[in-house]
């Protein structure tokens, strides 16, 4: 069985107002009534492949996780609390450590939306007998746009049952590499999903990375088997803050893409959450108390006041109790920019 490691450190800020600092992506309801935490966990649930999860978070997401997904101790899931964000290539290594080495570790962002369920399992099985064998095995996009925020995977030889090997993990390319990447018709986007042996990750990363792999030991050191599992603050604090992609996928020779042709956002911004939703005739994508007169193309999404749009094409409109957004969808990306001026007010 296959041991799912949900990542749930990171605090995304491209969807404010609606994600804050207290409040990340990943306990958000974005699509439907669940939390992507929630959802998550759901596509995991099939316990003929699955076994217990294990969450990777920061300590101070504890209450928020309990919440979302009910207390670690009830033994649904085994917590891993991080005393510091050290990005991803630590927060994995302390899951691989504290599995058994022959475990396979199917490693997941906690804040991703899948459209079929039923097929993202298929594409996991497909990969799994080459993680037996050793590979570290990585779950490839069809590009449709030259992204920068993504990994770029370059195909090789076929390894059978439509996977290949992997010449050349790129991890957020230039604009022009992007094009060039996409333009090229080899390379996959890097889901952000592996699946690997425990002890075939902890190797790549003993000899990539080296100072994740000893701070992550000793942050762990005489830690067993618990449930909640809290490795020594200033051990981990040792750790580089560097992603797994970055720290062993850029370096290993040993990795393996499966395509994956299921529905898959990233929702890294308004904009992508509105391409995933299903919209209305008047191509409108409506979440809450909204009222759109005349108006087309918008994802307008209320979560307090009545909000009320006449006449207006394209826009996202993001109202909470305390904060309304609104910006022309295509530049939703632009968020960010408010977020800076934000930071500077406080
Ligand atoms: N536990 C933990 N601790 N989780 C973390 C941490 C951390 O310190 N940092 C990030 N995460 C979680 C995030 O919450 C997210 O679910 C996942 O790890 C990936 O981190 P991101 O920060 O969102 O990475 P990215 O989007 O820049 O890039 C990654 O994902 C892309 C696909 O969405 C890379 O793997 C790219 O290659 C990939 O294309
Ligand atoms: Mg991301």
């Amino acid at each position: 069985r296959v041991t799912p490691v949900i990542l749930s450190g990171g605090s995304g800020t491209r969807l404010w107002p609606l994600s804050r600092a207290d409040r990340p992506k990943q306990m958000l309801p974005l699509l439907g009534d669940r939390p992507m935490l929630r959802m998550t966990l759901d596509r995991v649930a099939d316990d003929a492949l699955f076994s217990t999860p294990v969450v990777v978070a920061s300590e101070s997401q504890v209450e928020q996780i309990a919440e979302q997904i009910g207390d670690a101790d009830a033994g649904t899931y085994r917590l891993i609390l991080e005393p510091a964000a050290r990005n991803t290539a630590p927060a994995i290594t302390l899951a691989a450590m504290a599995a058994a080495p022959d475990d396979l570790l199917l490693v997941m962002p906690s804040d991703h939306l899948i459209g079929d369920p039923a097929a993202f399992t298929a594409t996991v099985r497909k990969g799994i007998d080459l993680a037996e064998r050793g590979a570290l095995v990585t779950f490839g996009i069809r590009p449709t746009r030259p992204e920068t925020g993504y990994g770029y995977i370059r195909q090789g030889a076929p390894l059978g049952d439509g996977a290949f090997r992997v010449e050349r993990f790129v991890e957020k390319p230039d604009a022009e590499r992007a094009a060039a990447y996409l333009a090229a018709g080899d390379y996959h986007w890097n889901a952000g999903i592996f699946l690997f042996r425990a002890e075939t990750f902890l190797q790549a990363v003993r000899s990539h990375a080296p100072a994740v792999a000893e701070a992550c030991a000793a942050a762990l050191a005489g830690i067993g088997e618990e449930a909640r599992v809290q490795p020594d603050p200033a051990c981990f604090a040792a750790a580089p803050s560097i992603s797994i992609d970055y720290a062993v996928m850029e370096h290993a020779d040993n990795i393996a893409v499966v395509p994956m042709s299921v529905p898959w956002s990233d929702v890294g911004s308004w904009q992508s959450l509105y391409e995933v939703s299903p919209s209305d005739e008047s191509g409108n994508s409506i979440a809450g108390d909204c009222m759109m007169i005349r108006s087309t193309g918008c994802l307008a999404r209320s979560d307090g006041p009545l909000v009320v749009a006449i006449g207006v094409t394209d826009l996202a409109i993001i109202a909470t109790p305390d904060a309304v957004l609104i910006v022309p969808r295509e530049n939703s990306q632009d968020v960010k920019d408010a977020i800076d001026l934000l930071k500077s007010r406080d």
